[in-house]
């Protein structure tokens, strides 16, 4: 006996049943809907050469400051467990030349990131994402289908309470100017940022929107908005995008403060937000927008792309079933008590499987009296009994258990193993 309990790595956690159900809900559901979209999946490595998320994500942001698990290979390469998953599908996009085939690709992932945040309700240091992105397509329709089914996804989870917030960030076209009028209101409200602000006002003054410091927020209330900046080409685009959300019939409340965490969007951003004050500070469901130069950025040719993700941990928390999802059911709980039984139960419970009858087998020394303990909490219908004698004979027991009394009251009937699958099929139907 040790007397210290090994414990799982603070903000990362085990998925027990039955919210791992939830989970493989949320996946089913994912690929269901996804692939009515025309999306395929995309599985990446967890680990990549760190200089792809310092480049693609931003020197500045928090992820990279701050958050990446990074480590030296055997080789002294420096590794990061992936913070996100759009890096890496620019990676591949770009390393196996889709481009040059067919530039259009959809796809979708999910697996789990690594980001070291300060851990609390909703934010993980190991978390699960379900992304989605569409590479080649410039047009605001990419953008508008986009949003729209990640509102047909969480719909037929049947999530409520999520609100989408819209922006547009701008291209390099309009930015400079953006930047500039954003860095002089900034420099007026100077005194009244945090230490970080202070830094982030000279290198992305972006960024100082996304302060979560109240201080900041109130100092920045009246700071200029990205959507009062548009070039032509981008106001016309984010025409577009709201003229077709429109035509989806999506709602959004536009949300001009909204700049996201990684410094590779252009034009939209979006984040689908819970509204329930429950949420907390974590209320970001998903967040998504278009990143028309990370895959030039990362050595690609110039190529449009925009996409989201989804936090399946925080998605998980609104989904209704998360908190009545049923025990999985056993049928038939199959026993062997003594010896030359194993092949006769082997054969049994394989054959009622391969009906698709749940079974559970108990295999073990145990005796009848704690078995039978054991085949009532399983919830069964049935215990079938294969003792000694009745193997001998070529036969089962089949007793009724508490859940499921047997047709005229009868506790028990004794059926030949041969068919003995079937007969049982027969009565559980
Ligand atoms: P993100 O906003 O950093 O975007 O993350 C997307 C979602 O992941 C968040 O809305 C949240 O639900 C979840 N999430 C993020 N960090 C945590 C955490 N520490 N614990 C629990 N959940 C978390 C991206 O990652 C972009 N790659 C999205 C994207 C795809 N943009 C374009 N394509």
């Amino acid at each position: 006996m040790t007397d210290t309990i090994i414990r799982s790595v603070k903000g990362m956690h085990d998925v027990l049943p039955p919210a791992s159900r939830t989970f493989a809900q949320i996946e089913a559901e994912m690929r269901r809907v996804f692939g009515r979209y025309g999306f395929a999946e995309l599985r990446t490595p967890i680990v990549e050469e760190t200089r792809l998320f310092s480049r693609g994500i931003g020197e500045e942001t928090d992820i990279v400051a701050k958050e990446m698990y990074t480590f030296c290979d055997r080789d002294g390469t420096s590794l990061t467990m992936r913070p996100e998953g759009t890096a890496s599908a620019v990676r591949a996009y770009v390393e196996h030349g889709l481009a040059a085939s067919d530039p259009v690709a959809r796809w979708y992932y999910t697996g789990p990131m690594f980001r070291h945040e300060r851990a609390q309700k909703g934010r993980y240091r190991q978390f699960h994402q379900i992304g989605a992105e569409i590479f080649g397509l410039s047009d605001a329709a990419a953008d508008a289908e986009l949003i729209h089914m990640l509102a047909d996804f969480t719909r037929g989870l049947g999530v409520r309470g999520v609100a989408l917030g819209l922006n547009s960030l701008g291209c390099p076209v309009c930015r400079p100017a953006y930047r500039a009028a954003l860095g002089a209101f900034l420099a007026g409200a100077a005194g009244r940022l945090c230490e970080d602000c202070q830094r982030r006002r000279e290198t992305n003054p972006l960024r100082v929107l996304d302060c979560k410091k109240e201080g900041c927020r109130d100092a920045t209330a009246d700071a200029p908005a990205s959507i009062g900046h548009l070039c032509a080409e981008c106001a016309a685009h984010f025409a577009q995008v709201r003229a077709w959300l429109d035509a989806f019939g999506d709602a959004y409340a536009l949300d001009p403060r909204m700049v996201r965490g990684l410094d590779y969007y252009n034009r939209t951003t979006f984040e689908l937000l819970a509204t329930d004050p429950e949420a907390g500070a974590q209320n970001a469901v998903a967040g998504g927008g278009r990143y028309d130069g990370l895959v030039e950025m990362l050595g690609g040719r110039p190529t449009p792309a925009v996409g989201f993700a989804i936090g399946v941990e925080r998605l998980a928390a609104l989904v209704p079933s998360a908190k009545e999802a049923p025990p999985p059911s056993v049928d038939v709980f199959v026993m062997a008590v003594g010896p030359g039984t194993v092949v006769a139960a082997a054969r049994l419970a394989s054959e009622l499987r391969a009906k698709g009858i749940t079974v559970e087998l108990d295999g073990s020394e145990k005796g009848f009296k704690a078995k039978f303990k054991r085949a009532d909490r399983s919830g069964a219908a049935f215990a079938v009994v294969i003792g000694g004698d009745e193997a001998a004979r070529g036969a089962c027991a089949v007793k009724a258990l508490a859940s499921r009394p047997l047709p005229d009251g009868v506790k028990q009937v004794e059926a030949p193993l041969d068919g003995a699958a079937a007969f049982i099929a027969g009565m559980l139907a």
